[in-house]
């Protein structure tokens, strides 16, 4: 087919990752017409008539992308790695939506005595996989508990000793009487490719992987 007409489906979140990705596409010659916080549109036009935007969760992201119903996406490294990635070529760090994935407890917990003497936690968290595994590799025993939001609570109610969760200002653990006691890792966003897509459709996809690239490179320290 003729990249100039193939038609192509961006997946992207509402917040940061839209306001961050929309300069990048922008290099690429590509404005998205309307604002999702102000539209309740799902699908949204770009100037580039063989591109259309959908606006979903952060979460679901890698979901429409390893199904082939969006081409491609920009997801966080957190969303990714309790995805899984199966079906998804992640070519690109884009180097956007950085914070970091944190433990933390209440001020008055004494979480390294807890750590020392072997005690059981209970931990909190949207991020399973990632908590799993990094208790795992420290020879913690925990409990986890799934939440789906307002982590920054469960401590503070008694559901649990310690959460694992995003921080980025800081600001909302402050607010809270939480202390950070552990890093986990560094966040920021990706690219994500439909593995498909990026083979049955290159050509229409290149130049906008392109921008993306150079735009992070132009972003780069
Ligand atoms: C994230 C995260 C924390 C907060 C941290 O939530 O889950 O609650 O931001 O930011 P801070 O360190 O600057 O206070 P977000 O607002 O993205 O909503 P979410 O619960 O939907 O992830």
């Amino acid at each position: 087919a003729n990249a100039a007409n193939v038609p192509l489906t961006l997946a992207l979140s509402k917040g940061r990752i839209f306001e961050e990705t929309r300069p990048m596409l922008a290099a690429a010659g590509v404005e998205i017409t309307e604002d999702p916080e102000t539209s309740r549109k799902l699908i949204l036009p770009t100037t580039n008539p063989n591109l259309r935007v959908i606006v979903v969760r952060a979460t679901d992201v890698p979901t429409y992308v390893q199904y082939g119903a969006a081409d491609f996406g920009v997801a966080g490294k957190d969303v990714l790695l309790e995805h899984g990635g199966a079906g998804l070529y992640q070519p690109l760090d884009l180097d956007i939506a950085h914070c970091r994935m944190s433990v933390a407890v209440h001020v008055d917990f004494d979480y390294a005595s807890a750590v020392r003497q072997g005690a059981r936690l209970r931990v909190a968290t949207k991020y399973v996989q990632v908590a799993r595994e990094h208790f795992a590799a420290k020879g913690m025993h925990v409990d986890l508990i799934k939440l789906y939001g307002s982590m920054e609570l469960a401590p503070l109610v008694g559901l649990a000793d310690a959460i694992v969760d995003l921080v980025s200002s800081g600001g909302t653990l402050r607010a809270n009487q939480l202390v950070e006691v552990e890093e986990i890792m560094q966040i920021s966003s990706r690219l994500v490719v439909n593995q498909a897509a990026l083979k049955l459709k290159r050509a229409a996809l290149a130049p906008l992987l392109d921008a993306f690239a150079r735009t992070t490179r132009a972003n780069a320290p």
